[in-house]
This record gives C-alpha cells, sequence and structure tokens, in this order.
C-alpha cells in the first residue's frame, strides 16, 4: 500500500510539473506538486508556491517553510513525517493571490492527493486552504477549531506568512500547533484505532458523540 500511494503520488506529481491546464504555469521555473510522507496523518495545505518554491520544486522552503518548520519542531515532528501541498501547484506572478479559476484548475490534484493519503487531520494554513473546507469562515474567528466530518478534522490555522507579517499572532499560532496531536487523537479514536499521542482532550470543537460515520475516503 506504501509503495501504491508513493507510485501514484508520483505519478499526480509528474502531472503537475507538465501542468498546462490554467495560465500559472507560464514563466515559472517548476511546479510544486506537493511533498513528504504518503502515509501522513497529518496534511498541511498552505496557498501556492513563492519564489523559493518555484525554484526548487518543494513546498515551503523560504521563511514560511522555516517558520512551519519550527512549528513542527515543537510539536516534535519533521516536515518529512506529514504531507504539505498548496491550493495551487505552480507559482502565481509575483505571489499575487491564486484566482477562482486558477485554483479550480488545480483543484483535481489536490483531491487526488487526499484521496491517497487519506490523512487523519488536514491543517489548512491561511485563507485559500481554509475556504475549501470552511467557505463562510473567518479565519480570526475559527482558527484552531478543528471540524470533524467523516473520520477525518479540519483544522484551520493561520497562514504562517500571516504570523510572520504580524508577530502578535505568535502565540495563537503556537497554541493551535500543540492541539494538532490531540486532534490526531480524536479522530483516532473516530475511526475506532485509539492510539494516544497526546494526553489532554480538546477543550471545545468536541467531536461528535458516538460510532463515526462511514469513511468515504476510498
Ligand atoms: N506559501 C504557501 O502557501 N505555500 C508555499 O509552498 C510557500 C509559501
Amino acid at each position: 500500500m506504501t509503495e501504491d500511494r508513493a507510485a501514484i503520488l508520483a505519478t499526480i506529481a509528474a502531472e503537475v510539473r507538465a501542468c498546462k491546464a490554467c495560465r500559472l504555469h507560464e514563466g515559472t521555473t517548476n511546479g510544486v506538486p506537493g511533498a513528504g510522507d504518503p502515509n501522513a496523518e497529518i496534511m498541511f495545505i498552505g496557498e501556492g508556491p513563492g519564489f523559493h518554491e518555484d525554484k526548487k520544486g518543494l513546498p515551503f522552503v523560504g521563511r514560511s517553510g522555516d517558520y512551519l518548520e519550527k512549528m513542527l519542531r515543537l510539536i516534535g515532528l519533521k516536515r518529512e513525517q506529514v504531507f504539505i501541498a498548496n491550493v495551487v501547484k505552480h507559482r502565481p506572478p509575483d505571489n499575487r493571490d491564486p484566482l477562482p479559476d486558477e485554483m479550480a484548475a488545480c483543484k483535481p490534484y489536490l483531491d487526488r492527493q487526499i484521496e491517497v493519503i487519506n490523512p487523519l487531520v488536514i491543517v489548512t494554513l491561511g485563507r485559500f486552504s481554509m475556504s475549501r473546507y470552511f467557505p463562510n469562515g473567518k479565519i480570526t474567528q475559527i482558527h484552531g477549531k478543528p471540524k470533524y466530518e467523516e473520520g477525518r478534522a479540519y483544522f484551520p490555522l493561520f497562514h504562517p506568512a500571516a504570523v510572520l507579517r504580524n508577530p502578535t499572532l505568535e502565540p495563537q499560532m503556537e497554541a493551535d500547533f500543540k492541539r494538532i496531536l490531540e486532534v490526531v487523537d480524536e479522530v483516532k479514536k473516530l475511526r475506532g484505532k485509539a492510539q494516544p499521542t497526546a494526553s489532554k482532550p480538546p477543550e471545545s470543537n468536541e467531536p461528535p458523540a458516538g460510532p463515526p460515520k462511514q469513511l468515504t475516503l476510498f
């Protein structure tokens, strides 16, 4: 299964690198499909590649990436243990916001990656990935509050770049990050294979009581 997942992700990555489905590939150096453990329990979804990501073909390898790695270290994880992807997989010119048709063109790639990895928790970084799962959500109100749905949690966090721009967000970001492993444990319980990795139960947004819904992920 591990090999199957890795092989399918490699196929998706090759398609992304060759993708011309929207204008974003024009003028870029590399597509940035995403990277990490094909069996990751936690998947992070950012916005889109920036300058350094475009040069290397890897997600979150600039300043935002340094900060993301620092947050991962805070909870005892390395980037190789999670999967990191973006809503759009080629760099928008001058780091502008991705446009709706560009996100729509990229959606099948991200959908397939999620289906293959089947993560327990999807952590959204910033408003573009958040809006996939929380269409009317305001990040200042919903950050750090998991939503449990069909055997998975969706956990909205600030984008690392927003925290770097506004360091007053740092304590909230750290507190939110420290909840990630609790959320993983809650989903394990929901999926019926509890193996606690954290001791404290969540204080808000309790997961639904009772048996998990039928998983519809494969
Ligand atoms: N910001 C993102 O949203 N994604 C990256 O890969 C890098 C910076």
